[in-house]
């Protein structure tokens, strides 16, 4: 990675199947709950697969418009955590949407093949609404822009969770529209949802959130992992270290589950037992955890706290990728308008 070679160099990418995923940076940090969901799985597809990584920075702006003031700030924060989990830019291409311009060109022209009723269908954007979000224009389009991300690159597969599935249909369609009516352009693109887990919250209310307050980050100290998790949720009706415990559910026993190695695994499954038997207190299972979770988080911060010294380097992984992107999508591009009948006057 030192030598901040361009995506590909190393990989032989020609028959390799080619993923894109994509994080809005409308946060600059990443919790427990985004490796579990995400992160660990495309450390894991970065050797499968020719991977393309998206920082989509304008799809942020439907909800940020009124924050572009963090947008830089976040940005450099993702990519910290893509580096320092693991993600390899020998493997993988980072792109920052708004610096790959065609994409907006690429998303004009399959807007002329969308229907506005398709995009007041849109589960995503009632969701949205209902949330507070204001009903505008770049809201509306918002699969249409993603269409453009997943199509621009000619990605194959688009790892995402379930809530991005209809964006992912609708990419694939807006493709057969265009392929049958152009021309065969754009490989058919498919969403890829793995059997990844969600992560409980530490409060056990629900998923772990950064709104709910309830994230351990992976950019968390070792002191404040401590205290985020002796404050944790257990079993509610457990009130003495004698009671009988409730393991299935209890995010304490989720998160050893997850994140415990293989050599922890007798321990964990010990403190189970006697957990179930009302044979061991809740302090003593959870500094287990602070350990477990300390173990995991070591290597993440060590290559973090390297990364932060070179910020120099992080930003040529981010620029490298995005020029690689934009040469391919300029390619894209001159297909789509030929194929349109729009190459003349050039
Ligand atoms: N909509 C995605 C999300 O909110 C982010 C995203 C933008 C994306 N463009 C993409 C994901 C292209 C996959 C492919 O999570």
């Amino acid at each position: 990675m030192a030598d901040g070679k361009v995506a590909g160099e190393f990989k032989e990418i020609k028959n390799m199947k080619r993923i894109l995923t994509g994080d809005r940076p409308t946060s600059d940090s990443f919790h427990l709950g985004n490796y579990v969901g995400s992160l660990a799985n495309r450390v894991k597809l970065q050797d499968e697969y020719d991977a393309f990584i998206l920082i989509a920075d304008l799809h942020a702006l439907t909800t940020h418009f009124d924050k572009t003031e963090d947008l830089e700030k976040n940005i450099r924060g993702l990519m910290l955590g893509y580096l320092s989990v693991g993600l390899d830019p020998k493997k993988v291409t980072f792109v920052l949407q708004s610096k790959v311009p065609e994409v907006l060109e690429l998303a004009y022209f399959l807007g002329t093949l969308t229907p506005r009723a398709v995009l007041e269908r849109q589960p995503a954007l009632k969701e949205k609404l209902d949330q507070g979000e204001q009903d505008t224009f770049a809201l509306f389009q918002y699969p249409v822009l993603m269409a453009a991300d997943i199509l621009l690159p000619k990605a194959n597969l688009v790892p995402v969770g379930k809530d991005q599935k209809a964006h992912v249909e609708f990419a694939r369609d807006v493709a057969i529209k265009f392929n049958n009516l152009y021309g065969e352009v754009f490989p058919l693109p498919e969403s890829l949802i793995g059997d990844v887990p969600t992560l409980p919250g530490t409060d056990g209310q629900g998923k772990m959130s950064k709104s709910l307050n309830n994230a351990i980050f992976l950019t968390d100290s070792a002191e404040e992992v401590e205290k985020k998790v002796m404050s944790m949720y257990t079993d509610p009706k457990r009130i003495h270290p004698t009671d009988p415990g409730t393991v299935e559910g209890n995010p304490v026993f989720v998160y050893l589950d997850a994140f415990g190695t293989d050599a922890d695994k007798p321990q964990t499954t010990n403190y189970k037992l006697l957990y179930s038997k009302g044979q061991v207190g809740d302090i003593e299972v959870k500094k287990y955890l602070v350990k477990i979770l300390n173990n995991f988080l070591d290597p993440i911060r060590q290559r973090r706290d390297k990364l932060e010294k070179e910020p120099e380097l992080v930003d040529r992984i981010l620029k490298e990728g995005t020029a690689k992107a934009r040469t391919e999508a300029q390619k894209t591009l001159a297909e789509v308008k030929k194929a349109m009948k729009l190459d003349y006057f050039v």
